[in-house]
């Protein structure tokens, strides 16, 4: 059990398997979730180096994990150390890392042999919040995020909270990027963490368990309901439509990249005339005083560029999720061209805007 928290137990109900979500759990006990001593442990070299003492003893694949690794030059190199170490259909995959290696194990897990048994120990905030739990495991293609990959749920997630406190802080408000999201498509409530002091909670381990426990109420549901996102599950994406554009063009983390992203979708709701100016007021300034954004410089033709290769999953239209209300989302498919016109004019207010927030590359 972490320092200072309750262990606290969902289990996500989903097609092929149940998946156990213990928030507040802790690497130390880990022998009491693995199922047998046929385990290989893919973990992540900087989580490895800072915690190997309290690692289970068993054969080790250390990835260096980033969104230039997250390939599959990478799971190649992982189905080569499968075989090397013998791997059979009785191993169990146990990922230790952060968001990235989670997608990247769990998508080797699931493709060889046809599919390992498999579980997490989410490293990060972001991991803890989002990526560990509700089944979606890839990598990235040809620069476009995400594109290869399944729906296939952890046996068990671990959100370990003691890890986070060497997490770095950028990747730490990365995290609360997140949460923000699920303030803002389901939980008004938890915006209440975000004000003045945000930046100090990550020694704040009751703190930032609340927040896991009730962004994962709200990815439970949502997943439970629609877990191969044929509707209800795009919710999740708010603020994703720009957001991996913004990620791709200014390599920054990922959860910050998306904050930007809502920005955006908060304006476009506005200018649709589906949310009253007062809220989207209300909304943007929560995003612009919760501590999680940084100051970029974008390149409006790379913008344009990683926008329009994103676009290659849905076609001319994509399913943009806007709000009515703070707490109130939606969807709806738009003309990717003319939302991405939207967008532009959202740039040029923020850029003329004098916050400092961004700049634009100019070539
Ligand atoms: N990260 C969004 C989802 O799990 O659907």
């Amino acid at each position: 059990m972490n320092t200072g928290t309750n262990i606290i137990e969902f289990i996500l109900k989903a097609a092929a398997r149940d998946s156990r979500i213990i928030v507040g759990g802790s690497l130390k006990d880990i022998n009491t979730y693995i199922p047998g001593s046929n385990l290989l442990i893919i973990a992540d070299k900087e989580v490895h180096e800072l915690y190997s003492d309290i690692f289970p003893d068993f054969p080790l694949i250390i990835i260096e994990s980033s969104e230039q690794t997250k390939s599959l030059s990478t799971i190649e190199h992982i189905y080569k150390q499968f075989l090397e170490q013998d791997v059979d259909r009785d191993t169990f995959i146990l990922a230790i890392g952060g968001g990235v290696l989670c997608d990247i194990a769990g998508f080797a897990a699931s493709t060889y042999l046809r599919g390992l048994r498999y579980a997490f120990v989410a490293t990060t905030l972001l991991a803890q919040v989002d990526a560990s739990v509700g089944g979606k495991n890839g990598v990235n293609f040809n620069g476009i995020k995400n594109i290869i990959g399944v729906f296939n749920q952890p046996e068990f997630v671990i959100c370990d909270h003691d890890l986070l406190k060497t997490l770095d802080k950028e990747e730490f408000l990365s995290g609360l990027g997140e949460v923000l999201k699920y303030g803002f498509i389901g939980d008004p409530e938890i915006l209440a963490y975000f004000g003045d002091d945000s930046n100090a909670g990550q020694e704040d381990t009751g703190k930032i368990h609340d927040i896991v426990v009730r962004s994962l109420r709200i990815k439970k549901q949502i997943v439970e309901n629609d877990e191969l996102e044929t509707g209800l599950r795009r919710l999740l994406n708010f603020g994703h439509s720009f957001g991996h554009a913004i990620e791709s063009t200014a390599k920054i983390p990922h959860g910050i990249a998306i904050s930007y992203g809502m920005l955006a979708a908060i304006y476009i709701s506005a200018r649709k005339g589906y949310m009253s100016d007062g809220e989207a007021k209300k909304a943007t300034h929560l995003i612009k005083g919760s501590g999680v954004l940084k100051a970029v410089s974008l390149d409006p033709a790379m913008l344009r560029y990683h926008f329009a290769a994103d676009k290659k999953r849905s076609g001319r239209y994509l399913y943009f999720v806007m709000l009515k209300n703070i707490g109130e989302a939606f969807t709806e498919k738009l003309e990717a061209d003319m939302l991405f016109e939207l967008f532009e004019d959202w740039l040029n207010k923020e850029v003329s805007s004098a916050s400092g927030l961004i700049t634009l590359k100019q070539n």
